[in-house]
């Protein structure tokens, strides 16, 4: 199972991590927003370090930016023995994984997730990769860090927006783990973001984060309990396509609470979820995240984004849904007016 090191004091654990390894070169990889902000916590580490920097942004998640970074590695003298450690969010671990795992066969690397979005989903797991002929995570491979060390007090300067796109995976892992789960996540953000505990919020991040450690381990190649990931993502992918299309796109995790509610609404109807946790859930979603902005008219266009989804066979939509907190329904094959229900529910309720 891939090591996982949830600390508080970073700059420490990177320094016994890396006293441990002895490389013989460490490289840090950061974008233009984390290495100003994220590589100052890591102390000491950084001395010794050579910096390789690329752009923010998943424009950049591209093979031009791996080619850069490959090249910096190799004109600097990385070698096996060297140590390349991520330092930023789902596009530098995925890019900087993916690169570690291919310079001469494969360097050890450390993931260390700095977006709230990596912590609880990207950098657990071992799936790395980049975009590629207009397709996300078209090019990549299976290649776990040596360890990932994971600090909440790095979400300190991460924008609200981008700390709420997280949050929705861990409130769909609270689905996936159970009821009790699931009604800490929807109590416990304050009204008043800045007044966030991430202390608190670590402890959260360890239970989401052991959520999916548990479905990836058991389930590697996504052959079957993989699925319960997919919860809300066959229609968040498609809000977040169409919306893209559109001009106006929106982080993944808000596309992934909507997807998570209209899952819940055709939960309920299919598979005898219980309405009044779908109830709290639209109302937590609707009020942190707004509403979608689409109309009826979108229908179509959405109904065949959702078919071009690689996880649906046959051209026939296929959700992950749930039959109650903690307990999924994979591969359930709605109807397209459940579906278009859910949809007018997502934008009237
Ligand atoms: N490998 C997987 O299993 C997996 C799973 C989910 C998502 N992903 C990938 O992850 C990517 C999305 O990740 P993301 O949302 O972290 O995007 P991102 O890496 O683009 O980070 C979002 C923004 O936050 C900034 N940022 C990161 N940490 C910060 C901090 N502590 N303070 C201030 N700014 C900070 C980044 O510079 C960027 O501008 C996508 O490319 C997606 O495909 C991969
Ligand atoms: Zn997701």
């Amino acid at each position: 199972m891939q090591q996982i090191l949830f600390t508080d004091n970073v700059s420490a654990s990177v320094m016994q991590v890396v006293a441990d390894m002895a490389p013989d070169a460490v490289f840090l990889f950061a974008d233009s927003h984390t290495s100003r902000l994220c590589l100052p916590l890591l102390g000491p580490v950084s001395e010794r370090a050579k910096v390789i920097t690329m752009p923010a942004g998943e424009a950049n998640k591209n093979f031009e930016t791996l080619t850069s970074f490959l090249a910096e590695l190799s004109d600097s003298g990385c070698t096996r023995h060297s140590l390349i450690i991520n330092v930023g969010g789902g596009v530098v671990t995925d890019l900087g994984g993916f690169g570690a795992s291919i310079f001469k066969r494969g360097v050890p690397f450390l993931s260390i997730p700095t977006s709230l979005l990596a912590m609880v989903d990207a950098s657990v797991g071992g799936k790395t990769g980049i975009d590629f002929n207009g397709c996300k995570n078209e090019v990549g491979a299976f290649a776990p860090a040596s360890k990932v060390i994971i600090s909440s007090s790095f979400l300190q300067t991460l924008d609200v927006q981008n700390l709420l796109s997280g949050y929705a995976e861990m409130l769909k892992h609270s689905l996936l783990i159970g009821e009790e789960s699931w009604r800490r996540h929807i109590c416990f953000l304050p009204d008043d973001l800045s007044h966030l505990s991430f202390v608190d919020l670590g402890v959260l991040i360890q239970e989401s984060v052991a959520c999916k450690q548990r479905i990836t381990t058991a389930d590697p190649s996504e052959q079957g309990i993989r699925k319960s990931l997919n919860l809300g993502h066959t229609l968040g992918h498609a809000l977040e396509s169409l919306l893209l299309q559109r001009g106006h796109p929106v982080l993944h995790g808000y596309a992934v609470a909507w997807g998570v509610v209209a899952s819940l609404y055709i939960s309920v109807a299919l598979c005898d979820f219980p309405s009044d946790v779908l109830r709290a859930t639209s109302h937590f979603v609707l009020e942190r995240y707004g509403r979608p902005p689409i109309t009826c008219k979108d229908y179509p266009a959405l109904h065949a984004l959702m078919l071009h989804d690689k996880k649906n066979r046959a051209g026939r939509l296929r959700f992950t849904l749930l039959k109650r907190p903690g307990e999924v329904c994979l591969d359930v094959e709605p109807s397209t007016p459940i579906i278009e229900e859910a949809l007018d529910f997502l934008r009237e309720a």
